[in-house]
């Protein structure tokens, strides 16, 4: 009798619940592969996007702590001289970055050029040549990056950033699709590499403070010095 009772109530009660803890399976096992360091948007959430969320993870990797700080300040040692006398870019409507200085370099002291060569190791294959220069971006405290994906037509395939001073929030933009997004949070001496559908198929940007937030936290982003490592486009690209 009691059972006649309870049975009709508790056998959807019970199926819910076990799909409740299916779905909760399902979204552990799709996130195990996800750094601590990426927050997706909600529309990566859906599950035929897991195939997109795993190629973001294995296409942008970070290392955290790549540079120790006398590696950090041995490289701000050799730039700062070059990059003070420059002055902030602002008013350029139709740049992608705004308060900025830049600058490029080929030649490096002995202990920078042995951290570059750490850099492009990493980053690039045997086979892939590196770009002799090293591009050095200089963010203003009040500076941020809007989203652009690099011009195919002068670097190739990877682009190998490291991020001095300041943490920042590099995000991610699906070019076709604005529902993905995923925003990263760069620690001060971390290491990112972007590559593949990272790289061609997503915007990046680094947001402003106004915007600067990593999982619901303010990230204050101060004066951001970017060193960047970037290898030759391919041929096809460049005929244009
Ligand atoms: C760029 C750029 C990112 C960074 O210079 O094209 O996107 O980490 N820089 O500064
Ligand atoms: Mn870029």
């Amino acid at each position: 009798m009691l059972m006649k009772r309870i049975t009709p109530n508790i056998v959807p009660k019970i199926s819910k619940i076990v799909r409740h803890l299916q779905t909760v399976a399902q979204s552990k096992k799709v996130y195990t592969n996800v750094p601590a360091n990426f927050v997706f948007s909600k529309g990566f959430h859906d599950p035929e996007q897991h195939e997109n969320r795993e190629s973001i993870v294995n296409s942008m990797l970070v290392h955290a702590d790549f540079l120790t700080e006398v590696e950090e300040n041995s490289i701000f040692g050799e730039i700062e001289p070059y990059l003070k006398r420059m002055r902030y870019e602002y008013d350029h409507w139709d740049n992608a970055i705004h308060g900025f200085r830049e600058t490029e370099r080929v030649n490096w002291n002995k202990e920078n050029t042995c951290i570059l060569d750490r850099v492009r190791n990493l980053a690039f294959p045997a086979g892939v040549n590196p770009l002799r220069f090293v591009h050095i971006l200089d963010l203003d405290e009040k500076g941020y990056i809007k989203p652009h994906i690099d011009a195919i037509r002068f670097c190739g395939d990877t682009i190998a950033g490291l991020s001095l001073l300041t943490d920042s929030v590099m995000r991610l933009v699906h070019d076709k699709n604005k529902d993905l997004s995923v925003d990263i949070l760069l620690k001060r001496r971390s290491l990112y590499i972007m590559k593949g559908t990272a790289r061609f198929d997503y915007t990046h940007e680094i947001l402003g403070n106004e915007h600067s937030k990593f999982n619901g936290e303010t990230v204050l982003k101060t004066r951001r010095i970017s060193v960047i490592c970037r290898n030759e486009p391919d041929p096809e690209n460049t005929k244009l």
